[in-house]
């Protein structure tokens, strides 16, 4: 099997690559400035002739995207839409990784993949459409929706929270009133290879197995490397960011462990995963 990630220098698809190397997979990275998404005309001679395409490529500056819709489009959308056109006129498959902020987050519960969509930020609003674009296109494909992502090669709410305890004595705030399933970037890369290998066609959640709120979060991860640092719980109203976000946006992977009969581990278990191999203590 030959993969193409295009978006390897990003947190998600640098994990997917070395997932795929760990698998024996014949893979190829491809990323800005090498390949653009948004380049329809340029697009089918720069991608190479592979079985499945990865696209961990994205706009994912949520607050941005506030103000810069038509980039978030662009490449969320359109960008998706190019490489379903190139993947179905070349036969291969195409996996779209996809996002919560297609949800309200006010089901009360967690979200199946048959809900009802509602996108409150042009990130997810973008997100969504590329989806729909896909899915218009028709051809073979998978997407993986997913959430709160953290990992060794970007920047994420662990490597936030880590900085500010460690420049600093000052009391962190942190929201209490979101609630999601962090997801570690490396149990996601195992998984979409597992669903590519598996050559798995339709729309999945996949995430960590269970929730928390950002301030339980961030309690975990500050116990881990300052214990005692004090964290104050605030609400998502108090940041006032641009972006509105879902308030309890857990996707139900049922369908994804019934599928492959594997369950991804807690996001304790992927924070656990994630010091041993950054390694933070000996720095
Ligand atoms: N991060 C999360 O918490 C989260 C949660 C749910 C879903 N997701 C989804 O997961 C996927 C991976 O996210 P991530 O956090 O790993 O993203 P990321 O770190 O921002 O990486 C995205 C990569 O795509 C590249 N890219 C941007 N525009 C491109 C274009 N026009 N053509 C080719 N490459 C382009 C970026 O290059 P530049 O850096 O040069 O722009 C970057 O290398 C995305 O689809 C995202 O929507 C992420």
């Amino acid at each position: 099997m030959k993969i193409l990630v295009v978006g390897y220098k990003g947190m998600l698809g640098h994990d997917v690559m070395e997932c795929c190397r760990l698998n024996g997979i014949d893979v190829i990275g491809m990323d800005l400035p090498e390949i653009d998404i948004t380049d329809e005309a340029a697009l089918s001679a720069r991608i190479p002739s592979v079985d499945w395409i990865a696209n961990c490529a994205a706009f994912t500056r949520v607050d941005d995207a506030e103000t810069e819709r038509d980039a978030a489009f662009a490449i969320n959308c359109e960008g998706a839409r190019n490489l379903a056109v190139v993947a179905r006129h070349r036969d291969m498959r195409l996996l779209q990784v996809s996002t919560d902020y297609v949800f309200d987050g006010r089901a009360g519960r967690a979200y199946q993949e048959t809900d009802r969509v509602n996108a409150l930020s042009i990130y997810g609003a973008s997100k969504l459409a590329g989806e729909k674009a896909i899915r218009a296109e028709g051809g073979h494909y998978v997407i993986v929706r997913t959430q709160s992502l953290f990992g060794k090669h970007g920047h994420n709410f662990v490597k936030a929270i880590v900085r500010k305890t460690r420049e600093s004595d000052t009391p962190l705030r942190v929201v209490e009133d979101q609630i999601s399933a962090p997801t570690y970037t490396r149990h996601l890369a195992e998984a979409m290879v597992r669903l590519m290998k598996m050559n798995q066609e339709g729309l999945l959640h996949v995430t960590a197995s269970d929730s928390c709120s950002w301030y339980e979060f961030a309690r975990q991860i500050v116990a881990e490397i300052k214990p005692g640092h004090e964290i104050i719980p605030i609400s998502a109203a108090e940041l006032k960011l641009p972006a509105t976000r879902p308030m309890f946006s857990i996707l139900n992977n049922q369908r994804y462990q019934s599928i492959t009969g594997h369950v991804l581990p807690s996001w304790r278990h992927g924070l656990e995963a994630y010091f041993q191999e950054e390694d933070y203590f000996t720095k």
